[in-house]
């Protein structure tokens, strides 16, 4: 089915929209406009059909253009369109938070309703400070985050982050008391790696280092993303995680599981951390939780959180932090219908179904031009590109660019080209997304 093409925005009629994360100058001069979207495309507003492998932005698992989703959204809004989650209440929020439980790791089974990956990270940060103070260990403020980690883009979530673009021009306004891991990225000793690669648990050792640094009294809590997207997929060493956790028990500090991108079946279970057999004391999440449709965010927690703010008189409000968006009705009805086609359709776990062929297909790459590493887990893929000389980034862009040309949609983070097709993708479409990106690359310079 081709959409109808739409009429072309002037360049004055592009001029008002301040793009996020885009180069907005080099984009309105030759846009690239979405105009409708269906299962695992995208069409232009010139009619182009266009195979989406990046499920929008790491968010659209279920394929787009799913009808009950629009039908359960709409319903809620003829209906109620929406109430308040403070000092009231309303259903479904509580519905979809026992979805969610029943779903979640071990334990995982208290959720706090946010908007965005984000909000999720800022309120998940929030509540480890608040959780150690009502357990009488106010000391405890410091963070541990990771270099390339991207945990949204609040001030505490770019505090935490170790993207330095995202926190150089911040850099004198960043939550204080925080310090990071080093990545775990290495193409001496892993590239190629398929999978999860075979050296560097033994960084997550820097985890003590830093706590005879700071004292363990002082830190309130760990938080990684078990695979980080944005900085352009960085896997996690076998074994590196379960590290991490050891080290978190023994000195009492709260691990959290970023798992914006990871969440809602991209590594071939519900979540990362089951995937990798390694539980979490906080867990944030977004995109996928409502296939993209509405905006929303969930942190889970640990019943044992949850239960030490259940303290005090029982007229007083345990956590001072919410948002007039928390547990909206219209986003909870999307997630439900989200949860409902994910269940039916088996897709929490279709990703690992699918693995060894995404990973064979991204793995042919190996020996293409300019061609350094490729990585792979779940239904998530990286490819990534020597530098240009003195111009990092300018070969990811122009493979990006001829990719969307040619048909497919892929994301590029510096010289790495990302990928994270919705769950639904057929081999076909693995297949069509591996030739066109070879013969992309094979054609650029
Ligand atoms: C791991 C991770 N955390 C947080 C975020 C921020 O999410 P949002 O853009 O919804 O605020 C992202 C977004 O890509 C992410 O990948």
């Amino acid at each position: 089915m081709n959409a109808q093409p739409k009429p072309a925005l002037s360049p004055a009629e592009l001029d008002a929209f301040w793009m996020p994360f885009t180069a907005n100058r080099q984009f309105k001069a030759n846009p690239r406009l979405l105009a409708r979207a269906d299962g695992m495309r995208y069409w232009t507003v010139d009619g182009r059909e266009v195979l989406d492998a990046v499920a929008g932005l790491w968010c659209v698992n279920a394929g787009h253009g799913r009808r009950e989703i629009t039908e359960a959204v709409t319903r809620q809004l003829n209906t109620m369109e929406f109430a308040p989650t403070f000092q009231m209440g309303h259903p479904i929020a509580f519905e979809l938070a026992n979805r969610l439980a029943a779903i979640a790791p071990p334990g995982m089974d208290r959720v706090f309703f946010t908007n965005s990956g984000s909000e999720s990270v800022d309120t998940a940060l929030k509540i480890a400070i608040a959780y150690h103070r009502a357990r009488g260990a106010g000391q405890r403020t410091r963070f541990i985050g990771r270099e390339k980690g991207y945990h949204g883009v609040g001030f505490g979530g770019m505090s935490v982050g170790g993207m330095v673009n995202n926190r150089k021009i911040f850099a004198a306004s960043m939550v204080p008391g925080v310090d990071h891991l080093p990545h775990t990225l290495d193409l001496g000793h892993n590239a190629f790696s398929r999978g999860l690669p075979h050296w560097g648990a033994h960084l997550a050792n820097e985890l003590e280092r830093l706590i005879a640094l700071h004292d363990a009294s002082t830190i309130a809590a760990v938080i990684v993303e078990p695979i980080a997207g944005s900085a352009g997929v960085i896997l996690p060493p076998v074994g590196y995680l379960k590290r991490l956790r050891e080290i978190c028990d023994k000195n009492d500090i709260l691990l959290i599981f970023d798992e914006v991108i990871t969440g809602f079946g991209r590594t071939g279970k519900p979540f990362a951390a089951q995937s990798f057999d390694v539980t979490a004391d906080l867990m944030t999440t977004a995109k996928g939780l409502t296939n993209g449709a509405v905006p929303m965010g969930a942190v889970f927690a640990q019943r044992k959180i949850y239960d030490a703010f259940m303290q005090g008189p029982e007229n007083a409000i345990e956590l001072f932090h919410g948002y007039t968006y928390s547990a909206h009705p219209v986003a909870c009805a999307a997630a439900l219908a989200t949860l409902d086609i994910y269940e039916r359709e088996g897709l929490l776990t279709r990703a690992a179904t699918l693995a060894p062929k995404w990973e064979d297909g991204v793995h042919s790459l190996r020996g293409a031009k300019n061609v350094i590493d490729v990585r792979n887990y779940g239904l998530i893929g990286a490819v990534e590109l020597d530098s240009r000389v003195g111009k990092p980034g300018a070969r990811g862009f122009d493979v990006f660019l001829k990719c969307f040309e040619r048909g497919v949609m892929v994301r590029q983070t510096g010289d790495v080209i990302a990928m994270s097709p919705p769950l639904i993708i057929e081999e076909k479409q693995i297949a069509r997304i591996v030739e066109t990106l070879t013969e992309v690359i094979r054609d650029t310079d």
